[in-house]
C-alpha cells in the first residue's frame, strides 16, 4: 500500500528523495501515506541518483514539483538551484527543493534546522514557568551547540535566527571560532564546555556523532556540568536515549529527542509540498511502524 496508483493521471504531481543510496529511505512511506490523507494529488519516488545535475535536466517537466535530498547531494543540491533561501547558503547546503509554479525555477531550502529548532521551542514552551505569550521560547537564551559540521551550523544559525544567544564548542577550536563568528556568538573548544557556566537554564544542542551506536557509552559532556543547562537536544537517534539525554534527564533537564528533529522537518517539507497542514499524527504513526 505504499503507492496509490489508482490517482495518478497527467495532472500528478511528482516528489522524491533523491540520494545514494537511498533504499532504506523512509521519506516514501511517510509523504506517500500523507499525501493520501490529505487528498493531495501528489506522488513521492525514492531516487537513487549519480549526479543531481543530469537528473534536474533529464526531468525538468513542470509536474517534477519537490525534492527531498539526503546523503551525499545536500551540497550539490544546492549548486543546482536557482534561488537559495539564506540560511541554507549560510548552511552549505540544502534538503528540500521546490519548484516555483510560477516560473518553475529551482528553490532550495535547508529544513533541517527547522526541524530541530521547532522541536526544541515545542518543549520550551511546555516547561512549567516559561513565559510563551509573544515570541520565541529561545529568545534571549544562552544556546550552546556542540559541533561545527553541517548540522552544527544549521542549529547555530537557526538558534540565533531565533534570538537566543549562541555559544559553539567544538573539538578543533578553529571550526568553533569561524562558526561564531559567522552568528555573532562565542567560541570554546570541548574540553572548555565541562566548566562552562556563564548562567544556569542553558540549552544544549549535541551535533556531533559522539554517543551514536556502537559507541553508546560516550558522551561529549561530563555530567556534573549538565546541572546548568534546562534543556539538552541531541542530534544522535540511533539509540534514541543516549548517554547524553539519560544523563540529562538525571539531572533535571527536559531533553528532546534527535528523533524528533527528524519528525518535525518532515512536517515542514510536507506543508512546503502541498500547501495543507501536516497530518501529525499519521506522520509519527508511519515513522513508528518503518522504524
Ligand atoms: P555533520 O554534517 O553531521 O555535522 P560533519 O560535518 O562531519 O558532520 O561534522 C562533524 C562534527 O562532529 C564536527 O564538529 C566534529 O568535530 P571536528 O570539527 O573537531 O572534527 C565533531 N566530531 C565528530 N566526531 C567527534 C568526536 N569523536 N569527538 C568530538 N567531536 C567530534
Amino acid at each position: 500500500d505504499l503507492y496509490n496508483f489508482r490517482q495518478i493521471g497527467y495532472d500528478t504531481k511528482v516528489h522524491g528523495v533523491i540520494g545514494n543510496p537511498i533504499g532504506h529511505s523512509k521519506s516514501p512511506h511517510i509523504y506517500n501515506a500523507a499525501f493520501k490523507s490529505v487528498g493531495f494529488n501528489g506522488i513521492y519516488l525514492p531516487l537513487l541518483v549519480d549526479s543531481v545535475t543530469s537528473f534536474l535536466d533529464t526531468y525538468s517537466s513542470p509536474d517534477f514539483v519537490g525534492y527531498s535530498y539526503t546523503i551525499p547531494h545536500k551540497e550539490a543540491g544546492l549548486k543546482c538551484c536557482d534561488e537559495v533561501d539564506p540560511i541554507a547558503k549560510a548552511i552549505g547546503a540544502i534538503n528540500c527543493m521546490i519548484r516555483r509554479p510560477t516560473d518553475g525555477k529551482l528553490m532550495g531550502y535547508n529544513v533541517d534546522y527547522l526541524g530541530a529548532i521547532s522541536a526544541i521551542e515545542e518543549r520550551l514552551k511546555g516547561l512549567k514557568g516559561t513565559n510563551h505569550a509573544s515570541g520565541s521560547a529561545l529568545a534571549g537564551k544562552l544556546f550552546v551547540v556542540i559541533g561545527a559540521g553541517g548540522a552544527g551550523k544549521a542549529l547555530a544559525y537557526g538558534a540565533k535566527e531565533e534570538g537566543a544567544r549562541v555559544v559553539v564548542a567544538n573539538r578543533t577550536y578553529d571550526k568553533a571560532k569561524e562558526l561564531a563568528s559567522k552568528v555573532g556568538g562565542g567560541a570554546i573548544t570541548l574540553a572548555e564546555l565541562e566548566n562552562f557556566r556563564p548562567e544556569d537554564g542553558m540549552i544544549l544542542a549535541n551535533t556531533t556523532s559522539v554517543g551514536m551506536k556502537p559507541r553508546v557509552d560516550d558522551t561529549p559532556i561530563p555530567k556534573k556540568a549538565l546541572k546548568h543547562y534546562s534543556l539538552v537536544f541531541d542530534a544522535v537517534y540511533t539509540p534514541k536515549l543516549t548517554r547524553l539525554l539519560r544523563e540529562a534527564q538525571e539531572s533535571g533537564a527536559a531533553i528532546v529527542y534527535g528523533t524528533e528533529m527528524l519528525v518535525n522537518q518532515a512536517f515542514v517539507q510536507f506543508e512546503r509540498f502541498t500547501g495543507f497542514p501536516a497530518p501529525k499524527e499519521l506522520i509519527r504513526d508511519v515513522l513508528a511502524r518503518n522504524a
